[in-house]
This record gives structure tokens, sequence and C-alpha cells, in this order.
């Protein structure tokens, strides 16, 4: 029969095939294209300072090496961790940063198509006191090619664009680092 993603394929094959592409710069693979389900394989090392809005549920499988999920709720921050052989389902609209700092790290996520008309939605949020800086709406059709200018138009917003209307904090921008060791400092039993 013709089957339109195909015929069973061995995933530790599939795996051993695209582990060029499981790390930087690309980090991540979707292995069956134009499907309901987006299956993809996310690896390590990567992090982040945006947080994701998602309308629709995402599954977690953390399969290699252990990573979390930065999560952000009304100005209050959690870190949820996704341990090695850990599952997670999350629901839709919880703000969620994954930060992968493991090298060889494997996560399969599995999201779905969204329903038309329903909106992602990411955010970057101030890493001393919460508040919210910038939030940008998309109808998201493909996670690999919408992402980049959306991120592209965070970096490119000046200093005043960035900074917290609430504290005063400046938000670093690209410079990830910066800001999760801003993080930290502000929260210390984060
Ligand atoms: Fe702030």
């Amino acid at each position: 029969m013709n089957f339109k993603y195909g015929y069973p394929l061995n995933f530790k094959n599939w795996l051993d095939e695209h582990a060029h592409l499981l790390k930087p710069p690309v980090g991540n693979q979707q292995i069956w294209q134009d499907s309901d389900f987006m299956v993809t394989v996310v690896g390590g090392p990567n992090q982040r300072s945006d947080f994701h809005d998602d309308p629709v549920e995402e599954f977690f499988y953390q399969f290699k090496g252990n990573a979390q999920l930065l999560m952000w709720e009304n100005g209050e921050y959690e870190r949820v961790h996704l341990k090695e052989g850990d599952i997670f389902l999350m629901s839709p609209h919880v703000l969620h940063s994954p930060q992968r700092p493991e090298a060889g790290s494997l996560c399969l996520v599995i999201e779905r198509q969204r329903p038309t008309g329903e909106k992602d939605a990411f955010q970057w949020s101030c890493a001393r006191c919460g508040h919210v800086l910038q939030r940008y709406e998309l109808e998201l059709k493909n996670i690999v090619k919408d992402l980049p200018p959306t991120y592209e138009r965070f970096y490119s917003t000046n200093e005043a664009e960035r900074t917290c209307a609430k504290c005063g904090e400046v938000h670093p921008g690209r410079d990830f680092e910066s800001w999760h060791a801003t993080l930290k400092a502000s929260h210390p039993n984060l």
C-alpha cells in the first residue's frame, strides 16, 4: 500500500542518520513532513530567553540526557526538570522556554498543526521581575522556517524597547547567558 508517511522506520537508525542535524547550529529535525502530528527530535546544547505560547498541546519524551522547561505565568518563573526518561504532556498556552544545556541530549517533541486562525506567540520577559517586555503573535505554519524572523525581530529592538517598564532592567537581547545570569541572581531558588 501507499502510506502517506511511509512504512515504519527504525528510530535508532533515523537518529544515527540525522545526528549531524541534531546539534548546533540546526538542533532539531521534523521526522515526517506535512503531517497533522509534527514529530520532531530536538538536541542540545541549546539555550534561549524566549517563551513560547503554543495554542496546542505539546508532548515531550526526554530520551537522552537531561533538560529543563523554564515556565512563565503572570510574571512568576518555575523550572520544570525533564530528566532522562521523563515524559511530559503540556497543556496549551503554558508559556515555556526549553533549556537544553547538555550536548548530545535528545528529546522527542510532538505538537500538532494549529487549527486555522489559532495563533502562537513568542514572549520575552524581564529576568529580574518577570514583567513582559515584548510579545509577538503569529500564525505558525512551519516550526523551522517561521521562528528565525520572530527572533530577529526581537534582537533588532533597541534598548528602550527592551527596558522593563516596571523595574528598569534592560533585557540583553541575543545574549541569553546574561539574561539567565540575571534570572539566577534575582531568583536564587529557581
Ligand atoms: Fe523588570
